[in-house]
């Protein structure tokens, strides 16, 4: 049966992992979620002294880059593939406030996108693949058969993630959340190496006021396309 890629871009919390998950699931593809990866070299930077002063320092960490190992293992329970970093288990270490504030500055360094890009496009060379990302329909698979750009206000992202974070007990203010996807938003649409943008044949989402099941709907009808 004929496979294809899907590539899932957007900001920080539109929901695209959510929407990426269950389209995996329902079409039997692999999903795999990029961010997870660079969240996995930001946390290895601030468990390895390379946050000094709150900046990353660039230099130690990419001269560390060899030692980051970092892939998926499927857990049937969840239904999803989780994430290692160094043989651990960092599924949910990698969602804090406190990664999240160093991964945008971690993923403007180019060497660490050159090492995850090989290790995405590698996940992806036998198709049937749902990955999720920034820069997914324009530099991992430019020629990716469906492309997806999803988008929400701030605050609409702020909200869900403010209250992803409280339902699993951090203490954040709903200020924090918001400061942090604009600031993520920022860097991530400004950088130099592979920056934020809707590819030219991507299909734009908003999806600020649809539900999953209307997100998931409405793509479900676009690879029905694709695969006819
Ligand atoms: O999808 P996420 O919010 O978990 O991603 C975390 C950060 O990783 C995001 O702020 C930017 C970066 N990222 C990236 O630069 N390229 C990707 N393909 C995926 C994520």
């Amino acid at each position: 049966m004929k496979k294809i890629i899907i590539a899932i871009d957007g900001f920080s919390s539109t929901g695209k992992s959510t929407i990426a998950k269950k389209l995996a699931d329902n079409l039997g593809y692999i999903y795999v979620d990029t961010g997870a990866m660079y969240r996995s070299v930001a946390l290895y930077a601030l468990q390895n002294d390379c946050i000094v002063n709150e900046e990353v320092d660039e230099e130690k960490l990419i001269s560390e880059l060899d030692s980051i190992k970092i892939y998926f293992k499927y857990n049937p329970q969840l239904g999803f593939a989780e994430v290692f970093l160094n043989d651990e288990n960092v599924e949910s270490e990698i969602r804090t406030l406190e990664v999240s504030k160093y991964v945008s500055p971690v993923a403007t360094i180019s060497e660490v996108r050159k090492k995850l890009v090989e290790q995405q496009q590698e996940m992806g060379k036998d198709k049937g693949i749902v990955m999720d990302g920034r820069d997914i329909g324009t530099v991992v698979f430019p020629d990716a058969e469906l492309k997806i750009f999803m988008t929400a206000s701030a605050e609409t992202r702020a909200e869900r993630r403010y209250k992803e974070l409280r339902d699993r007990g951090d203490s954040i203010t709903f200020d924090e959340v918001l400061d942090n996807v604009v600031t993520r938003d920022r860097i991530d649409t400004s950088r130099e190496d592979s920056p934020l943008v809707k590819a030219k044949d991507a299909i734009e989402f908003d999806n600020s006021k649809m539900t999953i099941d209307q997100q998931l709907n409405a793509i479900k009808e676009l690879v029905k396309e694709k695969l006819n």
